[in-house]
C-alpha cells in the first residue's frame, strides 16, 4: 500500500470505504467519486497507520455476508471509531455500529431482500437533506436492529425494519439498513453525496487537474528513462499513452500489435488516431499472419484466448527488445482491476473466462510499471481522455475484447470467416450509428455462428451461415440485458446482412441477459 508521500494530491482528504466483503464495495466508492470526492477501498482490518497515511475525512463501512454475532465476524476496530471523523455504516456496517456501541442486532423474522419503501422520521438530518418523506430503497439483509445504541435516534423506518436508518449526529455516526449505492435505490446517490458533504470533502476532482498532476508525477517517476506501452486503440491504453507522451514525449514508444482480429477499418482508424494524438514514437507490427497461423484448427474458446495472449506477449517482447534499453512498462490498469486482484489473492474468484487484457504483460522483462490511471474508474478515464483532447467517439468507444473477433467466431478462425464476420459486424455498427443508438447500448456486434441453415434466394435453395446479432445494455459488464433495439433497425440489419454478405442466409437476434449468458458468445 502506498504511503502518503507518493500519493497524488487528489488521493487525499477523501472517503475510505472499509470492505466487509460486500459485492457492492466498488460501487460505493464509485458513487462517492461521482459526488467528486475521492474514495478508496481498504480491507476492514486496515491498520491505524494506513488510515493515518490517507487522512480520510470520512469512513464508510460496507455491507457484508456475515452476522455481527457470529464468533468469527469481522468487527470495527477501535482506532476507526477513535479517529472522530464521520462514519456511515451500510447494512452490515450499520449493524456493526449498533452491535459494538451497545445496541441490539438480531435475526429478522423474515429476510428482507429487494425493493422496499422507507418513511423518513427525521427530515432535518444532513444525511437525508433534500429527500422526500417516502423513499424507494433496496434492502438485502437477514439481521435487523432491535434496539438502538445509546445516543442514536431513528432516521427512517420501513414495514420490516423499525430502524431503516439511524444516526448519532453529535458523534457524526450514521447507519443505513438499505443500500444507497445500487441503482435500485434511485435517490441513493444523493445520500452518499450528502455524506461526502457532511464530511467536509471538497467536491473538486477534475479531469483537467488530474492531467496536470499526473503529467508532473510521470515526469518525476520516469526521469530520463525509456517507457514502452502497448496500444490497442481502446480507451484505457490510448489515454495512458497520450498522458505519458505529454509527459515524456519520445521517451515513450507505443507499440501497436495488429493481431488481424480487429473489426473492419479498425487498423487504419487506430493508426490515424495514434499519429494525430500520441506525442511519442509508434511501432506498428502487422502480426496478422502469425496470429492466424497460431489459431489454425483451434476451436476451443479458452485455447484461442491462451494462444492469442501468448502470441501477443511474444510479439510485444520481440519489438521491445529491438528498442534496446527500456526501463518502464506503462499499463492502463484501472481501479477495479487493482481491487479485484487484491481480492483474488485472498479469495478464489471463479474464473469464467480467462480475460486477456493487452495491458497484462511480460513478467520476465523486469520493467518498472507506470500506471497513471490505477486509481481511476472507467468513467473517470473517459473524462481524462476528453481533457486530453481525444475525440468523443474514441473516448466513448464500446469495449472490445483483447482477443477480438476470434471470440466472436464460433469454431475455427480463418481469413474467409473473419472477412464474413467483418462485413456483417460493420453493418450492425453502421445501422446502430444511423439510428443514433451508440451511446445507449453498451456493446453491439455480430457473431459468426458455427451453424448453417437452409434458405431460399431467388429460385435456388441455399445452405449458408447463420449470423447472430448481440447488443446489450449494461453499466459495468458484470450484468447485462439484451438491448430493446427497435424492430425496424433490426430489420434493416438483417436485410442488409443477408443481401450484402456472401455466404450468410439467416440472421438471429440474441435475447439472453447476463447472467445466465455472457456478453460474448465465447
Ligand atoms: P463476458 O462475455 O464475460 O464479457 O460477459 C464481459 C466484458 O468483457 C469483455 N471480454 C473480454 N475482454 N478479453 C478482454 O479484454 C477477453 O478475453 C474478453 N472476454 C470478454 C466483453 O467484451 C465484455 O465487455
Amino acid at each position: 500500500m502506498s504511503s502518503k508521500s507518493d500519493r497524488p494530491l487528489y488521493l487525499q482528504d477523501g472517503i475510505v470505504v472499509l470492505d466487509y466483503g460486500s459485492q457492492y464495495s466498488l460501487l460505493i466508492a464509485r458513487r462517492v467519486r461521482e459526488a467528486r470526492a475521492f474514495s478508496e477501498i481498504l480491507p476492514w482490518d486496515v491498520s491505524a497507520e494506513e488510515l493515518d497515511a490517507l487522512a480520510p475525512r470520512g469512513i464508510i463501512l460496507s455491507g457484508g455476508p456475515n452476522s455481527v454475532y457470529e464468533p468469527s465476524a469481522p468487527l470495527l476496530s477501535a482506532h476507526v471509531l477513535e479517529r472522530g471523523v464521520p462514519i456511515l455504516g451500510i447494512c452490515y456496517g450499520m449493524q456493526l455500529l449498533a452491535h459494538q456501541l451497545g445496541g441490539k442486532v438480531a435475526p429478522a423474522s423474515s429476510r428482507e431482500y429487494g425493493p422496499a419503501q422507507i418513511q423518513l422520521e427525521d427530515m432535518g438530518s444532513p444525511l437525508l437533506q433534500g429527500l422526500p418523506p417516502r423513499l424507494q430503497v433496496w434492502m438485502s439483509h437477514g439481521d435487523r436492529i432491535e434496539s438502538l445504541p445509546p445516543g442514536f435516534h431513528v432516521l427512517a423506518r420501513s414495514d420490516n425494519s423499525p430502524v431503516a436508518a439511524m444516526a448519532d449526529e453529535r458523534r457524526h455516526l450514521y447507519g443505513l439498513q438499505f443500500h444507497p449505492e445500487v441503482a435500485h435505490t434511485p435517490r441513493g446517490r444523493e445520500i452518499l453525496s450528502n455524506f461526502a458533504r457532511l464530511c467536509g470533502c471538497r467536491a473538486e476532482w477534475s479531469a483537467g487537474a488530474f492531467v496536470e498532476e499526473s503529467i508532473a508525477a510521470i515526469r518525476e517517476q520516469v526521469g530520463d528513462g525509456k517507457v514502452i506501452c502497448a496500444v490497442s486503440g481502446g480507451v484505457d491504453s490510448t489515454v495512458v499513452a497520450t498522458l505519458i507522451g505529454r509527459a515524456v514525449g519520445s521517451q515513450l514508444t507505443a507499440i501497436f500489435v495488429d493481431t488481424g482480429l480487429l473489426r473492419k477499418d479498425e487498423t487504419s482508424e487506430n493508426l490515424r488516431r495514434f499519429s494525430r494524438y500520441l506525442d511519442s514514437n509508434l511501432v506498428h507490427v502487422d502480426a496478422s499472419e502469425r496470429f492466424l497461423r497460431a489459431l489454425a484448427g483451434v476451436t476451443d474458446p479458452e485455447r484461442k484466448r491462451v494462444i492469442i495472449g501468448r502470441e501477443f506477449i511474444a510479439v510485444f517482447e520481440e519489438e521491445a527488445r529491438k528498442l534496446g534499453r527500456v526501463d518502464f512498462l506503462a499499463q492502463g490498469t484501472l481501479y477495479p482491476d487493482v481491487i479485484e486482484s487484491a481480492a483474488s489473492s485472498t479469495t478464489a474468484a471463479a474464473r469464467i473466462k480467462t480475460h486477456h487484457n493487452v495491458g497484462g504483460l511480460p513478467e520476465n522483462m523486469r520493467l518498472r510499471l507506470v500506471e497513471p490511471v490505477r486509481f481511476l474508474f472507467k468513467d473517470e478515464v473517459r473524462e481524462v481522455g476528453l481533457a486530453l483532447g481525444l475525440p468523443e467517439e474514441m473516448v466513448h468507444r464500446a469495449p472490445f475484447p483483447g482477443p477480438g473477433l476470434a471470440v466472436r467466431i464460433m469454431g475455427e478462425v480463418t481469413p474467409e470467416r473473419l472477412e464474413t464476420l467483418r462485413q456483417a459486424d460493420a453493418i450492425v455498427r453502421e445501422e446502430i450509428a444511423r439510428a443514433g443508438l451508440e451511446r445507449s447500448i453498451w456493446q453491439y456486434f455480430a457473431v459468426l455462428t458455427s451453424e448453417r441453415s437452409v434458405g431460399v434466394m431467388g429460385d435456388s435453395r441455399t445452405y449458408a451461415h447463420v449470423v447472430a446479432i448481440r447488443a446489450v445494455t449494461s453499466e459495468d459488464a458484470m450484468t447485462a440485458d439484451w438491448a430493446r433495439i427497435p424492430y425496424d433497425v433490426l430489420a434493416r440489419m438483417s436485410n442488409r446482412i443477408v443481401n450484402e454478405v456472401t455466404g450468410v442466409n439467416r440472421v438471429v437476434y440474441d435475447i439472453t441477459s447476463k447472467p445466465p449468458a455472457t456478453i460474448e458468445w465465447e
